[in-house]
């Protein structure tokens, strides 16, 4: 198993354990108030063990156990983690999973002295949801470190995605830190600035396509290009029925 580059990252609201789970490099969390030892657990799909062996380390006072989004590799071990920790789980309705809280963006909760803010980010999957947490926010697979989350799976939608860049993330200050579903976190001023995906989002598309590939064999045009957490790229495609979808580089060929 894949379980290199976790890390903790301190300030003086929080502390941020990120664990990489599994050979997707998917993320899971155990956060940390600094003022009271408070805890939460974000997205526990894989290395139970290791996630609750971080929680009692630090006191165990779990508040809660968050889920981002419904994709499995996400909540995989969640109800070890529950047996184990007793906290209420967090997340969107219809989960395959109980949920003691349901949530689809707009809801605070408390966390001893802190506020958790939860705002719908749909568009890799609809449900798909964000919490705010003292100037992080654990976005889920929404965003990738200046490239986003496909969204070529059954009920996801790019326009979506591209709306909620708009809509969620102008407000935040630059320094925030934005806490992706897989790979390393980010910030949003760096995604801001750097990002061609939020580029398009905010400014719209550039005068003509970037590139074209063959996707699904047809050849159609890139609006733009972005690298991947897993050293791949991401493309985004204008589809021919006027859609657009975002793909990594492994779904396309050359013309
Ligand atoms: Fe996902």
């Amino acid at each position: 198993m894949m379980t290199g580059a976790d890390e903790i990252v301190i300030d003086e609201h929080i502390q941020v354990h990120r664990f990489v789970l599994n050979d997707l490099l998917t993320n899971g969390f155990v956060v940390q108030a600094t003022d009271t030892g408070s805890l939460v657990i974000i997205d526990p799909g894989d290395r139970a063990d290791d996630l609750i062996a971080a929680a009692e380390a630090r006191g165990g006072d779990v508040r809660w156990i968050l889920v981002t989004h419904l994709h499995g590799d996400h909540w995989a071990a969640l109800a070890e983690v529950v047996n184990a920790l007793g906290a209420p789980v967090v997340g969107p309705p219809d989960a395959p999973f109980k949920v003691d809280r349901a949530v689809i963006g707009g809801e605070d909760l408390h966390f001893a002295a802190h506020n958790i803010h939860v705002s719908a980010t749909p568009g890799h999957s609809p449900e798909s949801v964000s919490y705010h947490i003292d100037g992080h926010v654990f976005v889920g697979d929404f965003l990738f470190r200046l490239g986003s989350g496909r969204t070529d799976g059954g009920d996801a939608s790019t326009e979506a995605l591209l709306a909620t860049v708009r809509e969620v993330f102008p407000g935040l200050p630059d320094e925030t830190t934005l806490w992706c579903g897989h790979g390393p976190p980010s910030t949003v001023g760096e995604e801001r600035r750097g990002n061609p995906f939020w580029k398009i989002a905010l400014e719209g598309d550039p005068p003509t396509p970037v590139d074209e590939v063959v996707y699904r064999g047809t050849t159609v045009p890139v609006i733009a290009w972005a690298d991947d957490y897993d050293g791949g790229r991401k493309a985004l495609l204008e589809l021919g029925d006027g859609g657009r979808v975002i793909v990594p580089s492994s779904q396309v060929e050359r013309p």
